[in-house]
């Protein structure tokens, strides 16, 4: 049988408000209250461009005038999985959007030394193969954490999975498409680099660090 291979997809979102918001979120002067709500903010405007491609189905509803053809976004409720914990940082903003979004969680940590990352948690929604994913991380590194967390998620039966970031390393989005060439990345900058410790140049920093005040 013929199959067509799947093309890996990256978008950057070249939103203006996303490039001034990241701008001032990679500034180390930022502090960790604007950082939090600039992260907020990013995410959702990420989301409307995340979402564009969901699909849809058919409906009729009842105005109160007459009936009126409309939509409705297919399948099950759509799912946020942040990765914890920098992840959590992007789920308001996007609940914001989609309120009626189900939120799941995949706790993971990057080792120090080897940078392979450690996995201490996972919960999400039943009948994952019937949702669309939308997987959260601020930071696409070495794209260890992101490989293990699609991992995770196709194990319980996920097919539409996309990933979501802030800033990725061209390390990262290679490593992510060659793993799993069906997940679309969507990210606001494509960094240049990473640094011998696995961080992200020039990049924002500790995104979980700067966002809970930790270090
Ligand atoms: C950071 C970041 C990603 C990961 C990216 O988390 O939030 O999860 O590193 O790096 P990778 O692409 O090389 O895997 P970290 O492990 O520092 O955990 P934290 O969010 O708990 O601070
Ligand atoms: N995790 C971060 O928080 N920042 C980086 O630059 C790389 C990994």
């Amino acid at each position: 049988m013929h199959t067509t291979p799947i093309e890996p997809s990256i978008t950057i979102v070249r939103h203006p408000l996303i490039q001034h918001k990241l701008t001032l979120l990679r500034d180390r002067r930022t502090p960790k209250k604007i950082f939090k709500e600039l992260v907020d903010e990013i995410a959702m405007l990420m989301a409307y461009e995340a979402t564009a491609t969901l699909s849809l189905d058919e409906i009729v509803v009842q105005t109160p005038l007459e009936q009126a053809a409309g939509w409705q976004v297919s399948g099950k409720k759509l799912t946020l999985v942040p990765i914890l914990r920098a992840g959590l940082g992007m789920v308001e903003g996007i609940l914001r959007l989609v309120p009626s979004a189900r939120v799941g969680h995949i706790g993971l940590y990057r080792d120090h030394d080897t940078l392979e990352p450690v996995d201490y948690y996972f919960k999400v929604p039943g009948d994952a193969a019937e949702r669309d994913f939308f997987l959260l991380d601020p930071m696409l590194a070495t794209g260890g954490s992101a490989v293990s967390a699609i991992d995770s998620l196709k194990r319980t039966g996920a097919t539409r999975i996309r990933f979501l970031c802030l800033v990725a390393a061209p390390e990262g989005v290679r490593r992510v498409q060659a793993a799993h060439p069906d997940v679309p990345i969507y990210c606001a900058a494509l960094d240049r680099e990473l640094n011998a410790h696995g961080y992200i140049l020039p990049g924002l920093g500790d995104a979980g660090d700067r966002l809970f005040g930790t270090r």
